[in-house]
Parts: C-alpha cells; structure tokens; sequence
C-alpha cells in the first residue's frame, strides 16, 4: 500500500511527477464541468483530529473533484472523547469499507504509526511539528508557476520555524528540486540544528529579504508555545513582521507567501498579503489540483 506520509522520502521524480498530473488536473478543475470520474470507486475519510480550515476543504474538494465517496470525521464531537484510541477509531472507519484515510494529527508520528497497522493509503495532512507534505508540494508548485521553476530560486522561511511542520516539509522539497533555502527568526523560534539541514540561518529579517527571490512567512502558533512567549507579538511584529515599508526599502521585488492561516499586523501586514507580490490565494487554489494528483497517484488507476 501506497501512503504519503512526508516529503523526506520523495525523489525530484516523484515530486515532479505530481505537479505534471497536478497541471492536467488545474486545467480540469478550471473548466465549466470540474469533475473527472478517476476516483468512483474510491471511498476516502479525512480524519481531522486537529483543526484546519484549508488543507480539510482542500482534500475534500479535490475527492469531490475526483468523483470519490467521501465522509469526513472531526475529533471534537467524536468518540475519542470517551477515550476511544487511535488505532480503534480508524479501525471503525475501515470497516465501513473506506480505501484511503487523510488524516491530521497532534501528535508527529500518528500517520506513520497507523501505515504499520491498517490496510489503507494514507496521507499526511499534518502531524504536529513534523511535517505537512501536501502544503510543501502546493508552495513549491506554487513557486514554480510564478518563477518558471524552483531550481536556483533563493527561498527564505520566516517566522516560527522551531514549532512549524510547514518549514520542515518545504525545506525537504525546495532543496529536493534544487532550491537555496535560508530560515530566518529570532534565536528563540529556530531549532538549535537546524544548519545541519543545509540550510541558511539568518536573525535578522532585512538581511534575509535582501538576499532571497521569494519569502515564505510562516504564522506565529502561539497554540504550540509550551512557555511565555518570547518574543511577545508587539516584538515580533517590529523586528520580525514583513510590512510595506521595509519591502519598499529594498529596491527589489519579491514574491510573498504565507501557508495560513495569517495573524495580520503580525507575521504580516495586510498591505503586503494582499499585493500583487503575494501569491497567498494562488497556493490556495494550487492546492486542490495538487492534492487531486497526490490522490491520485497514491490510489494507482493510472
Ligand atoms: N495551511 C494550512 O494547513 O491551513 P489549515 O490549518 O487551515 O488547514
């Protein structure tokens, strides 16, 4: 059984293997009839122990787009609050005859955890600080649409990279194409190691900005800050926030991004969200025909 549980283990050829299949599906989902009967036979469960708004509608959207039965199952409301276990409730969800699970987890691991225990395909749709596969595949998608390709480009990753399974993932992907990959944050949100990852460490943010083509900024997840937060979000703001200003003060363009959901006037100001620089919806639409090609491809009626 096939799963796709990070980025870590995928080659250039498996990556570019799904953007080809997920140009053909963009181009699907744009005309006036956007499904395709790939997937009739296919019953998915997206799983979601954890909240999402995006990556949830996204995969749904793309099985609905693919002609698949689909049921959706939330944590909250569910019987994992009567201490139902993992295992158990996939297990349930199985019975009923489903072939591939998405599933969102707290815990780094669970997806991994589960592809040794049930027969299914499983995608990762995030598990805690490890990895979020399918958002690194629509960045570098993403990336490739605007810039021509994402071999060469300088990709800078700002924010909270310590708590951030979207750094991990887009790390292993921008490097897997041939991307320079710089991480930029205050000392407090990056990991101690994390140069051992090939990867350019910078503390201060105009530096970083003068040195990449394209700036990945990242939310500051204050649901995953064990202790007080440091530094406080009026601090971050003003020495880590991308405003205009500082933009316009660099005498160059770059192009924007943000996985979401965004903490405006935080990570990011609204005049540089919603510019012609950022490429924030388009990662949005991107990743529906993405996730339809990693559906496809996973489920094997090629
Ligand atoms: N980017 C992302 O994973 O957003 P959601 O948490 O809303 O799914």
């Amino acid at each position: 059984t096939k799963h796709l549980l990070g980025i870590k283990n995928l080659d250039r050829e498996d990556i570019e293997l799904i953007f080809q299949t997920a140009t053909n599906f963009k181009e699907v989902i744009n005309r006036p009839i956007k499904k395709v009967p790939s997937l009739r036979d296919v019953t998915v469960a997206n799983i979601f122990f954890e909240n999402s708004t995006r990556t949830k509608l996204s995969f749904e959207l793309a099985e609905k787009r693919l002609s698949a039965d689909v049921v959706n199952f939330s944590a909250s409301g569910s019987s994992v609050k009567k201490g139902e276990t993992l295992l158990d409730t996939v297990n349930n969800i199985l019975a009923m005859k489903v072939d591939m699970v998405v599933m969102r987890h707290s815990s780094p691991g669970a997806p991994h955890f589960l592809s040794k225990h049930i027969d299914a395909n499983i995608i990762n749709a995030g598990d805690g600080t490890h990895e979020h596969p399918t958002q690194a595949l629509l960045d570098t998608f993403s990336i490739q649409e605007r810039c021509g390709q994402v071999e060469g480009k300088k990709v800078v990753i700002v924010g909270d990279i310590l708590h951030s399974r979207v750094a991990l993932s887009n790390i292993f992907a921008l490097q897997t194409l041939g991307a320079e990959v710089m991480v930029c944050g205050p000392a407090t949100l990056l990991p101690k190691h994390i140069g051992e990852l090939g990867v350019k460490v910078e503390t201060n943010i105009r530096k970083a900005l003068e040195w990449c083509d394209i700036a990945n900024i990242l939310r500051i997840q204050l649901e995953r800050q064990q202790m007080r937060y440091f530094p406080s979000l009026r601090e971050y703001a003003q020495y880590f926030g991308v405003n205009k200003q500082l933009l316009d003060s660099l005498n160059k363009e770059i192009t924007i991004m943000h996985p979401g959901p965004i903490n405006r006037g935080v990570e990011i100001t609204s005049d540089v969200a919603d510019s012609e620089h950022s490429i924030i919806l388009q990662q949005v639409e991107n990743g529906v025909a993405v996730r339809m090609a990693v559906l496809y491809l996973l489920a094997g009626v090629a």
